[in-house]
C-alpha cells in the first residue's frame, strides 16, 4: 500500500533520511517509532505529498508517485504533529471548513458522525481553542478522515495524552484498521503502539533498523536475553557444563538460580539442556528470559550511535 525505497533527503547539507525503505501492506496498522530527530516526520510528509524527497523510490496504492507533487494526496489522510490555533472558530465550523475543500461541509449528519467516531459529539459548539490538548488532537483525527482516505498517516496523534485518553485512541485506531485503513502511525512510547498494531518499525538517523512484527522482533533478538534456569541438584556439575559450552557468557547464579548469556536458538537450547541432564544436573526451570520492547529500543537506537561514530 505504501512503499519506500532508498529514499533519500537533504535539509540543505544535513541528511535527514539515509536510504530509508519501508513497507506497508494494504490493511496494516504500522508502528513507527525512533527517537527525535530519527527522520520520522520528514518520512511521514514526504508520504503524504507535502515534502520532495532528493532520491530514492515512492510508491502509493500501487503506484509509483513523485513526493513533493501529490496528485495522490486523495488517497491519505495526514495528521501533523503540531496542531495549530484557531481563534474564535467552533468544532464543528473547523470541521465544516475542512470539509469544505471536498465539497462536504452542508453534509452536518456526516460530520457529525466523524465527531462522534472521535468522541466529540458533544463539543460541536465548543470553541476549538477551549478543547484540552488531547480533544484537539481528537478533532484533528476527525478532520483527517473528512475525505475517507484509505490511508491514514498520523505523526505522534498520541504525544501529550494521558494514559486514558491514549487508550481511546488506541481503540479509535483499532477500530479504524477493522474498517478497513490501512494506518501508520509513529510515536516515542514503544509499548503504546506494540499493544496495538500488526508491524512495527524502528528508525535511527533516517534508516530503518528494524521491522516486523512485535513478536519477530523480540524473538530475531531473544538472543540477547539470557536463558534462565533453576536447579534442585548438580548444580555444580551444571555450571561447569555452562562455563566449557563455547556459547556461553556472563554466568550468574544467585543460590539455585542461575542465568546465561547463550549464543544459540531454541534447538541449541534443547541441546545445552540435554547436556546438562547428561551431566547429572537436575533443573526444575529452563528458559529464555523475556525481552521487553523498551529494552531493545534502547539497545538498538544506542547501536546507530555506535556506527555513526565509527
Ligand atoms: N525544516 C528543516 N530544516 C532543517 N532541518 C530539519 C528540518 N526539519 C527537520 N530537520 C532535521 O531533520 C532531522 C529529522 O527530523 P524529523 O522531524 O523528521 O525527526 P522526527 O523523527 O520526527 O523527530 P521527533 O521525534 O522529535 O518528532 C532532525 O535532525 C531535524 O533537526
Ligand atoms: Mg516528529
Amino acid at each position: 500500500m505504501v512503499k519506500l525505497d532508498q529514499v533519500t533527503k537533504y535539509y540543505g547539507s544535513f541528511q535527514a533520511l539515509n536510504g530509508l525503505n519501508l513497507q506497508i501492506d494494504k490493511g496494516e496498522l504500522f508502528g513507527f517509532v525512533g527517537p527525535n530527530g530519527a527522520g520520522k516526520t520528514t518520512s511521514m510528509k514526504i508520504m503524504a505529498g507535502l515534502l520532495a524527497c532528493d532520491g530514492g523510490t515512492l510508491w502509493i496504492d500501487g503506484e509509483q508517485v513523485t513526493p513533493g507533487s501529490g496528485s495522490w494526496r486523495e488517497k491519505i489522510g495526514y495528521m501533523p504533529d503540531f496542531f495549530g490555533v484557531y481563534d474564535n472558530l467552533k468544532v464543528m465550523e473547523y470541521m465544516e471548513f475542512y470539509a469544505s475543500i471536498y465539497g462536504r461541509e452542508n453534509d452536518r449528519r456526516y460530520l457529525y458522525e466523524l465527531l462522534d467516531r472521535v468522541g466529540l459529539a458533544e463539543r460541536g459548539e465548543v470553541y476549538v481553542d477551549h478543547l484540552s490538548r488531547g480533544m484537539k488532537q481528537r478533532l484533528c483525527l476527525a478532520r483527517t478522515l473528512i475525505h475517507d482516505p484509505l490511508i491514514l498517516i498520523l505523526d505522534e496523534p498520541a504525544s501529550g495524552m494521558e494514559p486514558r485518553a491514549r487508550y481511546e485512541l488506541k481503540e479509535i485506531l483499532r477500530q479504524l484498521s477493522i474498517d478497513g485503513k490501512t494506518i501508520l502511525v509513529s510515536s516515542h512510547i514503544l509499548p503504546d503502539l506494540s499493544e496495538m498494531c500488526t508491524s512495527i518499525g524502528i528508525i535511527e538517523k533516517g534508516k530503518m533498523v528494524v521491522k516486523g512484527t512485535v513478536e519477530e522482533i523480540l524473538s530475531t533478538f531473544s538472543e540477547a536475553n539470557p536463558l534462565l534456569m533453576t536447579f534442585t541438584g548438580g548444580q555444580e556439575a551444571g555450571m561447569r557444563i555452562l562455563k566449557e559450552d563455547p556459547r556461553t557468557r556472563n554466568i550468574a547464579s544467585r543460590g539455585s538460580n542461575v542465568s546465561v548469556l547463550f549464543n544459540g536458538g531454541e534447538e541449541e537450547e534443547a541441546d545445552l539442556l540435554a547436556k546438562l541432564i547428561a551431566g547429572g544436573a537436575r533443573i526444575s526451570a529452563y528458559r529464555r528470559a523475556e525481552g521487553s520492547l523498551e529494552a531493545l529500543f534502547l539497545k538498538l537506537t544506542d547501536k546507530g550511535d555506535e556506527n555513526a561514530n565509527a
